[in-house]
């Protein structure tokens, strides 16, 4: 058991963080994952806080897991959206956020579609800001959940091989996953059209390759990400049918792959396009693995930035 204490005020990213604190993360969220399969799914870790949810970009899964890790917690929780906020009527997010640290808030949870504004944020407030997905920045949640799932079925994450399928350029939760997997050992492909693939993104320690069968073939994992249509602002390749062509996950592309490949995605699905249903419902998707972890993981990030681990409230 790793014996650190946690001691940082946000969680911005997985680039900032050691081994070790990743590592405390996913070994809290183990000792969370208990609490779901009991008949009162309440702890009071929680109790007398305060979190405000700030989603300013939509978002199902990573919304409704913070929401209902906070009820696990027994934490008070205001929810905010960009539509219902006054930023609609000119506020900046400098006020937004003075208004919000009045009502002494502990915690803020916060997706934005522009990167460095989770950061903008916590250099402004007292509270703990956690980053929720910023523009193609980071999904330190998502990648700490996926972790958390590579964990669980294949018992280790050094030397597993996982390969990312898709829009690396435009995702955040490649991103994330990349600094979070190479710090664990874990060996890193990403594959898809060279006009998705970041430039030198071989630097961070990854294989780079176009080729999908080769990338497929030594996989342990496969994580696939969705074209982001809404963060392109030009065409990055001929149509979405050649794309699924060239680069969709289906049976027979499978056929090259590891008879105990993992099948992931962060979500939402594209069915047809990135992976077809026949997959997504199959034998070797965790997708729906990486949803359930999802509350434990943000159980665990609310658990250690609200101070409450030190100050001995985890009662059963
Ligand atoms: N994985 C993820 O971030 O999904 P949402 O956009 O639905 O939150």
């Amino acid at each position: 058991m790793n014996d650190l204490k946690w001691t940082r005020k946000d969680l911005l990213g997985l680039r900032d963080l050691s081994k070790e604190e990743i590592a405390l993360i996913l070994e809290t969220a183990k000792s969370f994952q208990e609490i779901s399969l009991r008949p009162v799914k309440k702890v009071p870790a929680l109790r007398g806080k305060t979190v405000a949810n700030l989603f300013f970009e939509p978002s199902t899964r990573t919304r409704i897991s913070f929401e209902l890790a906070e009820k696990r917690l027994s934490a008070d929780s205001l929810h905010v959206t960009a539509s219902t906020s006054s930023m609609v009527k000119g506020e900046t997010l400098k006020d937004t956020a003075r208004n919000i640290e009045s009502l002494k808030v502990d915690v803020v949870v916060m997706r934005h579609p522009s990167s460095g504004a989770p950061h903008r944020l916590a250099d402004q407030l007292k509270a703990s800001v956690i980053n929720a997905g910023d523009g193609i920045n980071e999904h330190p949640t998502q990648a700490l959940i996926d972790m958390f799932t590579i964990l669980e079925k294949k018992e280790k994450i050094k030397g597993v091989k996982v390969t990312f399928v898709g829009d690396i350029l435009h995702s955040r939760v490649a991103r994330s996953n990349i600094w979070g997997l190479t710090k664990l050992g874990a060996e890193v492909t990403v594959c898809g059209p060279r006009t998705l693939l970041p430039p030198h993104v071989e630097r961070l320690g990854v294989q780079v390759t176009t080729d999908l069968k080769e990338a497929v073939k030594s996989a342990d994992v496969i994580n696939l990400l969705r074209i982001q249509l809404e963060r392109q602002k030009e065409s990055f390749f001929p149509s979405i049918r050649e794309y699924a062509t060239a680069y969709q996950i289906n049976r027979d592309i499978l056929k090259n792959a590891k008879g105990d490949v993992l099948i992931m995605h962060p979500g939402p699905v594209n069915r047809g396009i990135e992976i077809t249903s026949e997959v997504v419902d199959g034998p070797s998707s965790v997708i729906l693995d990486q949803v359930t972890n999802g509350l434990a993981v943000r159980m665990a990030v609310l658990y250690l930035l609200s101070g409450s681990a030190h100050e001995g409230e985890k009662e059963e």
